[in-house]
């Protein structure tokens, strides 16, 4: 039994999950798995723990004195243990308690910081204190603050029973972690089944009221069928954000759908009076996007399939629809849609994202052109999340696709893109860009031409750093990036008009992008993850590459007298509280 002092005041509340390490281990049962005393006297205790996972908090009614934590460290596990002031918890964010060798810790925003720098943890990239995540969810900016929630498994780093975290952040960049907004209905670890709180968009009214739309996937004992999506409303309290009720306001499925019939997204329509909501699903065969109309977002009627893929796609494995997005971009529509289980034979990739740019008038989406814009030319860009801020269409998408394996090294698994911003060009192509925020976080400047072959050591920014190419004229060229065992890991080259990221790990599939005229290019390495932006954006490629960490060196070849001109910038964390 372990015993530690713990902050209290009137109002904290403290949210951990517990299991226990093997079935006989919690010490037979003769003491509590966890107990939380006020000097003698008894406040919370949980005599008995189980071996799967199970979600407990405790408000603390009483005084500010220290509380005292009894643990049965040899037979249970605190996998996540966190607590706050929910007067402060807005603008302070969680205090995270880890306990470590008959030790604790406790790690509060200044601390997390901290511990994410000694970690070398991405700088610019959102990644979780601990655990699981995958899609972001419930983007907005509600009272001048930006929320990030997002799938979670907070019990350890793989795919399980799905959580929505938080985070805000006041510029995308820097964030402070806040309670569990989402759990699972029911207890999933329990009943041995997967499921829980799935993707979902937050929506904010004109009159700057926040409503989420989220589909529960009903405990499941299979990953790919047999299993029931509903979809879900939660209305959160007005100041805290925190979910005041839950409703079930779409749990049958039209017919031709079966299974997979998830990831809400809502909107109004100002023409028809109508809120519109789009699901990923499969209609009659064919991965779909299905719209849904309701006057009052609480009661849904099935329009019609407003989008259905090619037949190609269920050819090759695709299963269905994941994570639609649709929205208004000046005077054009813009749909992008990712399809789970489909290879693309030509490059052997999975999972991509695509978009369409079009008009729509009367529930009918017509795109311009049938040709599907793939939006990631590399691979690790998925589940793409948007959102409207002011007059900027910002977005985040999971670094990864479902086919690489997370590091197993790592104490969490899975980060999310740079936020990026949207713009059509003027071939009414869809754009990514970095959002101007960043640029407040570069540090030690460096402009250089590039006469033919050159080596660039960037030492100093080895882990977290952006490159941009200008005067490019056509030149072609290959950067070569070496990790700090001087192995080359990965190349970015254009060569023959076309764009091409070439990860040494990587040998199965290919990332190129034919352009007849670079103009413009980006690369920002953090921690291993690559982002590349081409001719402002139309052509992205982003790679999450698990077994790199560093960039200690860069060698760039051209041609001669290339004139090409190469810009740096290092990257450093900002203090989450400024
Ligand atoms: C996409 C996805 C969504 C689903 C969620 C479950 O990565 O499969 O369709 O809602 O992840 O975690």
């Amino acid at each position: 039994m372990m015993q530690f002092k713990i902050a209290s005041a009137h109002g904290y509340k403290y949210e951990f999950w517990i299991s226990v390490k093997s079935d006989l281990a919690q010490s037979l049962h003769t003491q509590p798995a966890l107990a939380i005393y006020e000097g003698d006297k008894l406040l919370f205790k949980i005599q008995e723990a189980s071996k799967a996972a199970q979600y407990f908090h405790y408000t603390h009614e009483g005084t500010s004195k220290k509380l005292t934590l009894h643990i049965d460290n040899h037979g249970i596990e605190l996998p996540l243990f966190y607590f706050y002031d929910p007067k402060t918890v807005d603008e302070k964010g969680i205090t995270y308690v880890r306990f470590d060798k008959g030790d604790i810790q406790f790690y509060d925003e200044p601390q997390i910081a901290q511990y994410y720098q000694k970690n070398h943890r991405p700088v610019l990239h959102f990644t979780p204190f601990s655990g699981w995540i995958n899609d972001p969810n419930g983007l907005c900016k509600y009272n001048d603050e930006y929320h990030l929630f997002y799938q979670y498994h907070p019990i350890n780093s793989a795919w399980g029973p799905m959580h929505w975290g938080h985070a805000k952040s006041k510029d995308l960049i820097t964030w402070t972690h806040q309670p569990v907004f989402l759990h699972p209905e029911q207890n999933l670890w329990m009943l041995d089944a997967t499921g829980g709180a799935f993707s979902g968009t937050a929506y904010v009214d004109k009159d700057n009221i926040l409503r989420f739309f989220y589909t529960e996937r009903l405990a499941a004992y299979d990953l790919y069928g047999g299993y029931k999506e509903i979809q879900k409303l939660a209305v959160p309290n007005k100041e805290t954000i925190e979910p005041r009720y839950i409703e079930t306001i779409l749990d049958t499925y039209p017919d031709g759908v079966k299974d997979d019939f998830r990831d809400p997204k809502v909107w109004y329509d100002e023409k028809d009076y109508l809120y519109k909501m789009i699901l990923g699903s499969n209609y009659k065969g064919n991965s779909a996007i299905l719209l849904y109309t309701s006057p009052d977002m609480l009661n849904w009627d099935f329009h019609s399939p407003l989008y259905i893929a090619p037949e190609y796609f269920s050819k090759n494995d695709g299963r269905c629809v994941e994570c639609p997005d649709f929205f208004k971009l000046g005077d054009h529509w813009v749909m992008i849609f990712g399809i789970v289980g489909y290879e693309e034979a030509a490059t052997g990739r999975f999972n991509l994202l695509y978009a369409l740019v079009g008009s729509f008038e009367n529930n009918v989406f017509t795109p311009y052109s049938d040709e599907l814009q793939i939006l990631d030319f590399a691979t690790e860009y998925y589940a793409m999340q948007s959102f409207k801020a002011d007059d900027r269409q910002l977005a985040f998408a999971w670094l990864y696709n479902w086919a690489n394996e997370p590091n197993p090294n790592l104490p969490y698994s899975g980060d999310l893109s740079l936020p990026r911003e949207f713009h059509l060009n003027d071939d009414l192509q869809l754009c990514m860009q970095p959002v101007a925020e960043i640029k407040n976080y570069r540090q030690n400047e460096q402009s250089i031409k590039i006469t033919s072959a050159q080596t660039l050591f960037n030492n100093q920014n080895s882990r977290s750093f952006e490159i941009s190419l200008t005067d490019i004229a056509d030149k072609e060229f290959e950067l070569q990036m070496f990790n700090e065992k001087q192995q080359h890991f990965c190349s970015l080259k254009y060569v023959d008009h076309i764009l091409s990221l070439v990860p040494k790990s990587n040998t199965q599939s290919q990332y190129i992008y034919p352009l007849k005229k670079l103009d413009d290019l980006r690369l920002f390495f953090d921690q291993g993850i690559i982002e590349v932006f081409a001719n402002s954006g139309v052509a992205c490629g982003t790679l999450r590459l698990q077994q790199v960490q560093q960039c200690t060196q860069l060698q760039i070849k051209s041609e001669e007298q290339s004139d090409i001109t190469l810009t740096s910038w290092g990257y450093a964390p900002k203090s989450h509280i400024q």
